[in-house]
């Protein structure tokens, strides 16, 4: 059943949508490599427990544009008539095909990479596109103006941008107001071991009045503390898949030390790290929600359970900022 679980919803920025505090991204573990029945269990939880927001982009896979394709598959059998149940993101500008037109932010990028999108999810829309990342050489003029012509055309409801530099984004979102397509949202990295969007990104949203939607709440799995105090990786985890290129055994090695001091926050506070790390970004001024990854139920009911939670006092909010 959908919905059939409490979950709070925030308001996205000055406009009419509500996201739940905790969305779900398919970056990772919905690609073409993973199992159907899996991703079937998992979109079917999150919607009963109200975790109603997907986020895509048409390089997640692997191989890229299968996740698009997956989640199309189930929309079109498991979760057919549920469409408008659903918040449905997805974005463009990262490499997806060979030569000129296949990167970036150009006019001639956005709308191609969209139109392959919307076939491989066989949607007629999406409810947000987000440009994926800034183009340092295309006119941001020429960016905004397809992601106008986007909305214009009916293919998105809503705009939004990602890991946009406080500059560019203040820019972008003076053009789309200009056009009267309000940008949506901002979607950047925010977490216990990252939280360089604090000098910028982060204020510079609120001060747009944006969403703010945060990804890699647990640092792709780090802060739940599963690497601590084993000599070997995890089995199945992210660092020990090869298909995951940004989290490895380097990277594990080298937060090892922080994500042990937090965890002993933790233990002392008597609230399990995972829960510690997403509670204290919902708590955050200006965070509308915090996007997660799950590889399986259980741990998608887990980082549900840290929405609605009484707020985290402030000396064990001090103790986890001075981190
Ligand atoms: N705009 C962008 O450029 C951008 C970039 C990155 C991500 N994103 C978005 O943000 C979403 C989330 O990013 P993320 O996957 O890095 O988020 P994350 O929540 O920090 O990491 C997810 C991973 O953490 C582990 N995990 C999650 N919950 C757990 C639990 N309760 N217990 C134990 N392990 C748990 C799982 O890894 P294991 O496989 O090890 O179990 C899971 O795959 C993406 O899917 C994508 O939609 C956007």
């Amino acid at each position: 059943m959908l919905y059939n679980e409490p979950m709070n919803y925030r308001r996205c920025g000055r406009s009419g949508v509500l996201l739940p505090e905790i969305s779900l991204g398919l970056w990772h573990n919905f690609g073409g490599v993973d199992k159907r029945e899996q991703n079937v269990a998992i979109i079917g939880r999150a919607m009963e427990l109200g975790i109603c927001h997907f986020d895509l982009a048409d390089n997640y896979g692997p191989p890229p544009g299968s996740a698009e394709e997956r989640f199309g598959d189930l929309l079109k059998h498991e979760f057919a008539g549920h469409r408008d149940e659903m918040f449905i993101a997805t974005k463009a500008g990262h490499l997806m095909w060979p030569g000129p037109y296949g990167d970036w932010g150009s006019r001639k990028h956005l709308i191609s990479g969209l139109d392959q999108s919307l076939r491989r999810m066989k949607l007629d829309y999406v409810d947000v596109f987000y440009h994926h990342r800034p183009d340092p050489d295309t006119p941001i003029e020429e960016t905004v103006e397809a992601l106008v012509q986007i909305v214009r055309s009916g293919k998105a409801l809503y705009i939004g941008l990602s890991k946009y530099p406080p500059a560019a984004f203040n820019r972008a979102c003076t053009l789309l107001a200009e056009a009267h397509v309000p940008c949506l949202l901002h979607q950047f990295r925010y977490n216990l071991l990252d939280r360089s969007c604090e000098a910028g990104m982060l204020p510079a949203a609120r001060s747009q009045s944006t969403g703010s939607i945060v990804f890699s709440p647990l640092a792709q799995g780090m802060l739940t503390g599963k690497y601590l105090n084993s000599p070997t990786l995890p089995a199945d985890s992210r660092a020990e898949r090869s298909d995951s290129i940004f989290l490895d055994a380097a990277k594990v090695a080298a937060d090892a030390d922080k994500v042990a001091r937090l965890q002993n926050i933790a233990n002392e506070a008597g609230i399990p790290l995972t829960q510690l790390a997403l509670r204290w970004l919902l708590q955050r001024q200006g965070v509308t929600s915090v996007l997660i990854g799950a590889r399986t139920v259980a741990q998608l009911e887990d980082c549900a359970a840290a929405a609605g939670q009484p707020a985290l006092s402030d000396e064990l909010m001090e103790l986890l900022n001075a981190e």
